[in-house]
């Protein structure tokens, strides 16, 4: 099988993940633990000088500031388009495109944008592994959660650069920690201590202990998975993109004990909510000692001229 063919048969079981996976509320809750609001307080405190916004209102407020009225913002593996809807609505004046390669979610997601009557945002079926855009067609290239899906990296900042105006960039909220979920050895040896000593048996439904997946079982569900999260921002720069702003959002030791985890703690439960503070300590203890690094990252990088 050629490489082009084998990078087909990884998009078409990516996509049927995706449209799986999109469709179960369950699933969405338990594994995007920065949904849970003192998740998104204290990524948002690390990375915004300890400042309490929210991801989306903080990325509006740098959309506001990097585009002008009628713009086109285009954003790569929107899924459902929920974040996007949250965008258009924010800038009314700017137009948003998403991008998904999951079909069916796709068609689900520009009904309800139909319904809505929401005008300013386009969905469409596309693949950022052989990203089309017309070049010199929008101001901004936005990946929330996405870019560490793309495997073809060099590619997407090519076609991004040519696609950018002048004055344009791209901007990341990205997981950018190690590829496949292969957590350091480090990572490993803290998370493993926090889950014996912060986290109480009745949070550790999923795993007691943390453990590196193996490649070949991430692979076989989603190849898409943190297939290159590592190489993110070092292909950026080598493409020739300056990383103007970046705000690290940690969770080396967070993700690793709270993903499929996160949705035993109710953030209405205030021993559930002491827990996760002892975690935060703990991981900004690591960090500051230099044993963890920052796993999630906010970013802006512009094109070379
Ligand atoms: C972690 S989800 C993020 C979804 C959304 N941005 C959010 O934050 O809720 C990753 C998305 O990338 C999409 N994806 C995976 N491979 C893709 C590809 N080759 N082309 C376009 N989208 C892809 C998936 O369908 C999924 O919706």
């Amino acid at each position: 099988m050629s490489s082009s063919e084998e990078q087909e048969q990884r998009t078409e079981l990516a996509a049927r993940f995706w449209n799986t996976r999109h469709m179960d509320p369950a699933g969405e809750a338990h594994d995007n633990f920065l949904n849970h609001p003192l998740i998104q307080a204290y990524t948002s405190m690390r990375a915004f000088d300890g400042t309490l916004i929210g991801h989306l209102d903080a990325l509006i407020a740098e959309l506001g500031r990097r585009t002008q009225p009628g713009d086109l913002i285009v954003s790569v593996g929107c899924g459902l388009g929920e974040k996007e809807r949250i965008l258009a609505a924010g800038l009314p004046d700017r137009r948003i495109k998403g991008i998904d390669i999951a079909a069916d979610i796709v068609s689900k997601a520009c009904e309800e944008v139909a319904s809505k009557g929401i005008t300013n945002l386009e969905l469409a079926v596309g693949d950022f592994n052989r990203l089309e855009l017309e070049s010199s067609s929008c101001r901004v290239i936005l990946g929330m959660g996405a870019i560490h899906h793309i495997e073809a990296l060099e590619e997407f900042w090519q076609t991004g650069r040519a696609a950018l105006l002048p004055g344009g960039c791209v901007i990341g909220q990205e997981y950018v920690g190690p590829n496949r979920f292969q957590w350091t050895d480090d990572q490993i040896t803290a998370a493993n201590h926090a889950l014996a000593k912060i986290v109480p048996q009745e949070h550790q439904v999923d795993h007691r202990e943390v453990e590196r997946v193996a490649v070949e079982t991430i692979v076989s569900l989603d190849p898409s998975e943190a297939v290159r999260s590592a190489e993110i921002l070092s292909t950026c720069k080598s493409a020739g993109f300056d990383v103007s702003a970046y705000a690290g959002a940690g969770c080396a030791l967070l993700q690793p004990i709270l993903m499929r985890q996160i949705h035993t703690f109710d953030p209405r439960d205030w021993r559930h909510n002491r827990v996760l503070a002892e975690l935060f300590e703990e991981e900004d203890r690591l960090m500051r000692a230099g044993v963890l690094q920052d796993d999630f990252a906010m970013f802006a990088a512009i094109p070379p001229s």
